[in-house]
């Protein structure tokens, strides 16, 4: 897919972690970090809001580790995110559309105070970008050449944080690119900055260009890679591609990586590729990505 000879592009296939997503590494690293502290004990309860990933990551950690798992996530998701969560034996907490992933993280935060619960607060503990800066940013790091130009969704902003650091200690002049969602569309694992929820992990300052992608855009993009390429990617990952299309046309020669940071299946039961035709409407009410 790379529109020019010089401008190479490498994916970074966060799908085939074992829960399916990026978050396996930051759930794992937040839980262990709370276990060195004293903080977890075995049959303990977590509690997370999470869009997908990072639940399913979480639900997968807990029953390896003997905890128990609470997550509340927004009515709109994939339904699969549900089937997936039940499947592992998580108990999923349904939160009103209306208020998004912030009325879910408030949820989470009630029944951690109330019940006792151990908040996993994937926002704001640091072991999520730490363990991008050990694991994800150290792999891109031994695996690519000379890397240029790194795009990356913006979520919690782990990723870019800490993958962003373990890049720039390799190469300063590397270029760090985020991409958000449109404001007010629902991309399941991304969120538009603009909604005035400004993740406490994300330093704007590390950044080097932000872009917006839309959904039909992020859906088809995801279609065109996996008849390109044969990867079947999610829907964030279309847009991280749309987002390194535009930069290296912008480009004469130069490394690109850009994060793929789950995989196409657990979206194909909501049809992204028909309610992508179908209009604004079916897209408005899914979070895909
Ligand atoms: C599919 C997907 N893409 C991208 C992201 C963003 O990653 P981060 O939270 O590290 O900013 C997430 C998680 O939030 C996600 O689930």
């Amino acid at each position: 897919m790379a529109p020019k000879p010089g401008v190479r592009l490498f994916a970074k296939l966060e799908g085939q972690n074992p829960s399916g997503s990026i978050k396996d590494r930051i759930v794992l690293a937040i839980v262990e970090g709370a276990e060195r502290r004293g903080l977890l004990r075995p049959g303990d309860t977590i509690v997370e809001a999470s869009s997908g990933n990072t639940a399913i990551a979480l639900a997968m950690v807990a029953k390896q580790k003997g905890y128990r798992v609470k997550v509340a996530i927004p009515r709109g998701v994939v339904p699969s995110v549900g089937d997936i969560l039940e499947t592992y034996g998580a108990e999923v907490i349904w939160c009103e559309p209306r208020s998004g992933l912030k009325g879910a993280i408030d949820l989470a935060q009630q029944l951690a105070r109330e019940h006792g619960y151990y908040p996993l607060s994937q926002f704001s503990d640091s072991m999520n970008m730490d363990a991008h800066y050990r694991t994800t940013g150290l792999e891109i790091v031994q695996a690519a050449p000379e890397v240029d130009v790194f795009v990356v969704g913006i979520g919690t902003g782990g990723t870019l944080m800490g993958v962003g650091k373990r890049l720039r200690e390799h190469n300063p002049n590397v270029r760090i690119v985020g991409v958000e969602p449109r404001l007010g569309e629902r991309l399941q694992g991304l969120r538009s900055l603009e909604e005035g929820f400004m993740p406490p992990l994300l330093d704007l300052g590390q950044l080097d260009g932000r872009f917006l992608v839309d959904s039909p855009s992020a859906i088809g993009m995801a279609r065109a890679i996996v008849r390109a390429e044969g990867i079947l990617a999610g829907v964030s990952s279309g847009a991280t591609m749309e987002v390194a299309l535009r930069v290296a046309n912008g480009m004469e020669k130069g490394n690109i990586v850009v994060m793929f940071a789950d995989g196409g299946w657990k979206y194909l039961p909501a049809r992204p590729w028909d309610a992508a035709e179908a209009g604004v409407k079916a897209l408005d009410e899914t979070h895909w990505w």
